[in-house]
């Protein structure tokens, strides 16, 4: 095999609830984490040195060493001692500084690209741990399904089996401003340096919540989403609280921002009405917006 082709799929997080700072300056968290259709594409050509090679279509991305995807295919190199080369080109349609992991997205594909074109035959344990040194959200789309639990960077993942047969409609509404995630934990820990643990219990919230989707009973979703980011990323960009209201008017009711933002999503169980909802608001001119599926 000389050629690879895959989709790398965006994320958004349905829950993400931020426990406390880490003596390394990482915060600890609970997430749920739901893959979306919305996909770059990454093709990978193998070579015979040990030249790594990157480009891609976008002006917004790093096309050198300090790409995610670039990063992937050196820790593999490096660690397995390989005397072998890629060039990795990544067509890019998830927006950059969004909050829906694209770049993170972008390492894990490399990973699991470079281990079929490489011939590599790691397990998923082993390509996650390589994931795991790369970012936090990266181990995630190593795991190939549609939901998963996140918790203590993010990091540890575990794939929610249940919601496995389970797809929504998301509209996504993706402001044209770059947002920087460490800029928004250091928000929430000046609001948050205080405060004790939270008072409910984290975990059966969002035990509450993928029951919720599991029925599909949208209002117990709507209940349930939570972003504990939400609130710092609004205190720096407070047009975001608008754009929900935009979207909660158009008649999506269960609507939240995804990780650091400022991606703002809502969720539909029908096709047809995340459509309509699509073509009232389509024409933004400070935001993207997107009609996409759980994948
Ligand atoms: O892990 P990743 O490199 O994606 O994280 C980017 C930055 O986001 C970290 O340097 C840190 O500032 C912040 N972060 C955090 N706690 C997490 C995840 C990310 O503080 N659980």
């Amino acid at each position: 095999m000389k050629r690879l082709v895959i989709n790398s799929y965006a994320k958004l997080n349905l829950y993400l609830e931020v426990l406390n700072q880490r003596k390394d300056g990482y915060h600890n968290i609970t997430t749920l984490f739901e893959r979306i259709d919305l996909a770059d594409k990454i093709i990978l050509r193998s070579r015979p040195d040990k030249i790594i090679k990157i480009s891609s279509n976008s002006k917004q991305i790093p096309n050198d060493q300090s790409n995610l995807a670039y990063r992937a295919a050196r820790i593999l190199q490096e660690s397995l001692h390989l005397e072998k080369g890629v060039e990795i080109r990544i067509i890019k349609k998830i927006p950059v500084g969004s909050g829906m992991g694209g770049g993170s997205s972008n390492a894990a594909s490399t990973l699991l690209g470079l281990n079929k074109l490489w011939k590599l035959n790691l397990s998923r344990a082993q390509l996650a741990n390589f994931a795991q040194k790369l970012g936090s959200d990266v181990p995630f789309f190593i795991y190939n399904c549609p939901f998963a639990l996140g918790q203590a960077r993010g990091e540890k993942v575990k794939p929610v089996r249940s919601l496995n047969q389970i797809k929504f409609w998301h509209l996504l509404i993706v402001p044209r401003i770059f947002v920087s995630t460490p800029k928004i934990y250091r928000e929430w820990d000046k609001a948050h340096k205080e405060q004790k643990a939270p008072l409910t219990s984290v975990k059966s919230n969002v035990k509450l919540l993928i029951l919720s989707l599991k029925k599909k009973d949208l209002s117990g979703v709507e209940m349930g989403l939570f972003n504990g980011l939400e609130e710092a990323t609004t205190r720096l960009y407070p047009d975001l609280v608008r754009i929900k209201e935009e979207l909660r008017h158009s008649g999506l009711e269960a609507v939240l921002m995804s990780g650091s933002g400022p991606a703002v999503f809502a969720i539909s169980g029908s096709r047809k009405e995340a459509e309509s909802v699509y073509a009232k608001l389509k024409n933004q001119k400070f935001a993207q917006l997107f009609l996409t599926r759980t994948r």
